[in-house]
């Protein structure tokens, strides 16, 4: 399973204490997938849940740039909980993976960055499907 979070190259300026950071995703450095989209989520307030679904094919850099967000993933014999409260750090999901993010502090902000357009065809949005789906097909099946 995979829930190994990728440290992001992070930027201060010692000279300006209270200026912030910079962090930066760099093709193809930090990720092994082309971006050809980026969304983000935000507005949500504590205990939002969100995702209960799984990708046949898309693969997702999950950055929580603000606030605190449980990600569970699920590759449907183990489930792996991860806490996103550092926004110098991603964490990658890939396709076959039942996955599901809490809110954990209000207007926490979802930045992710996936390696195909939207299509809703990608999703298995039910879990017995989805436990169905990874027994018969692999990342190269036809969707
Ligand atoms: P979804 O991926 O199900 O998000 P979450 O699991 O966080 O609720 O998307 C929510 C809705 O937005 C769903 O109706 C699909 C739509 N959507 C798009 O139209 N384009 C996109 O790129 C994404 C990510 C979602």
């Amino acid at each position: 399973m995979v829930n190994q979070l990728i440290k992001l190259q992070t930027m201060t300026d010692p000279t300006l204490p209270n200026a912030g950071a910079l962090s930066v995703v760099e093709m193809t450095r930090d990720l092994d997938f082309k971006v050809r989209r980026i969304y983000y989520i935000y507005g949500a307030n504590a205990s939002t849940m969100r995702g209960h679904h799984a990708h046949k094919k898309l693969h997702q850099l999950l950055i929580c740039i603000k606030g605190v967000i449980k990600v569970d993933v699920d590759d449907g014999e183990n489930v792996v909980s991860t806490i996103l409260d550092n926004p110098s750090v991603g964490l990658p999901v890939g396709p076959r993976l039942w996955r599901t993010m809490e809110w954990l502090e209000d207007d926490s902000i979802l930045l992710v960055m996936a390696s195909l357009p939207y299509d809703e065809n990608d999703y298995i949005r039910d879990y017995s499907k989805f436990l169905e789906w990874i027994k018969t097909n692999d990342e190269n099946s036809s969707i």
